[in-house]
């Protein structure tokens, strides 16, 4: 796939940060195989720009992404989904290195709610609608929505959000922890852009190991994430960075990053 080949989805840099937006807005950006797997390309190319600091992945002020492709889905069969598995984007996406943000306005449902879930930070417009409507079609998530939602905002809530289709407002979605802040509707992807500069202007060595870290939080007991944080911290003493940070504090000037 050649960066100018892409159909369904438009790209573009804004300082350090690297911006994937969907653009299939008749469809509500519902995700078909063919733009997943271009915004997945996308992202991945970004990731391997050492320019970029952080990733940005949006839609439309009316759709984040209205879920997985219904029309495209609808015919498959178990095998059919196993010799063309359409999931493994979302995990392609989990393992992207450098931050990402999901900047989410309107309907971000079923496999868009999950693509946000999978996103490291969630930036939400006031009119923002997060959920997991698959109830309604006779299925279940099936891209780690009923894992993600679980984790971010507890049991009883998700067994709602699952099993009763209920979707979430973007100010309930804050106070229950799923995204990380709410902003005017019109502004949601300046708000964004900036949330995302702010971090793509630290450390990049140190912003990877941190994600690293907080991410294995989720997969590991309390005392080997513990040894793990420790191992990584201690190895960032072997970069160039945080001499540079170190000695910028003690010196008060503004340090420059190097990223090794
Ligand atoms: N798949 C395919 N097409 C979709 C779609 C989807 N997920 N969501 C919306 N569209 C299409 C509609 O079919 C419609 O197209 P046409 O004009 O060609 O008919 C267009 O987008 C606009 O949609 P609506 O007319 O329905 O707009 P609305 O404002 O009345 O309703 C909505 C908006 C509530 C989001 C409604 O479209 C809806 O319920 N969409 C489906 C949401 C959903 O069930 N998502 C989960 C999908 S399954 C999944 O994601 C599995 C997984 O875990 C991976």
């Amino acid at each position: 796939m050649s960066k100018s080949t892409y159909e369904f989805i438009l790209t573009r840099l804004d300082g350090r940060v690297g911006i994937v937006q969907f653009n299939r807005p008749q469809a509500l950006n519902a995700l078909n195989r063919e733009m997943m797997a271009e915004a997945i390309d996308a992202l991945e190319r970004f990731d391997a720009d050492p320019e970029i600091g952080c990733l940005l992945l949006t839609g439309s002020e009316r759709a984040f992404a209205a879920g997985a492709d219904i029309k495209q889905m609808a015919e498959a069969t178990p095998v059919t989904m196993l010799d063309n598995p359409f999931i493994d984007y979302w995990d392609r996406l989990r393992r992207i290195s450098k931050p990402v943000v999901a900047a989410v306005s309107g309907f971000a449902l079923g496999g868009g709610c999950e693509l946000a879930m999978a996103c490291d930070m969630i930036v939400a417009s006031e009119s923002a609608r997060l959920g997991q409507p698959e109830i309604n079609l006779g299925v279940i998530p099936g891209a780690g929505g009923t894992q993600r939602m679980a984790r971010a905002v507890g049991k009883v809530l998700a067994m709602e959000i699952v099993l009763n289709g209920r979707l979430l407002t973007a100010e309930e979605a804050r106070h229950y922890g799923l995204v990380n802040r709410v902003v005017p509707t019109e502004l949601y992807l300046e708000e964004a852009i900036k949330f995302a500069a702010e971090i793509a202007a630290r450390a990049p060595v140190a912003l990877r190991l941190g994600k690293e870290a907080v991410n294995a939080a989720f997969e590991t007991t309390l005392q080997a994430g513990l040894a793990y944080e420790r191992r990584l911290f201690y190895m960032l003493f072997a970069t160039e960075d945080q001499k540079e940070g170190m000695d910028a504090f003690v010196n008060k000037r503004p340090a420059v990053w190097k990223g090794r």
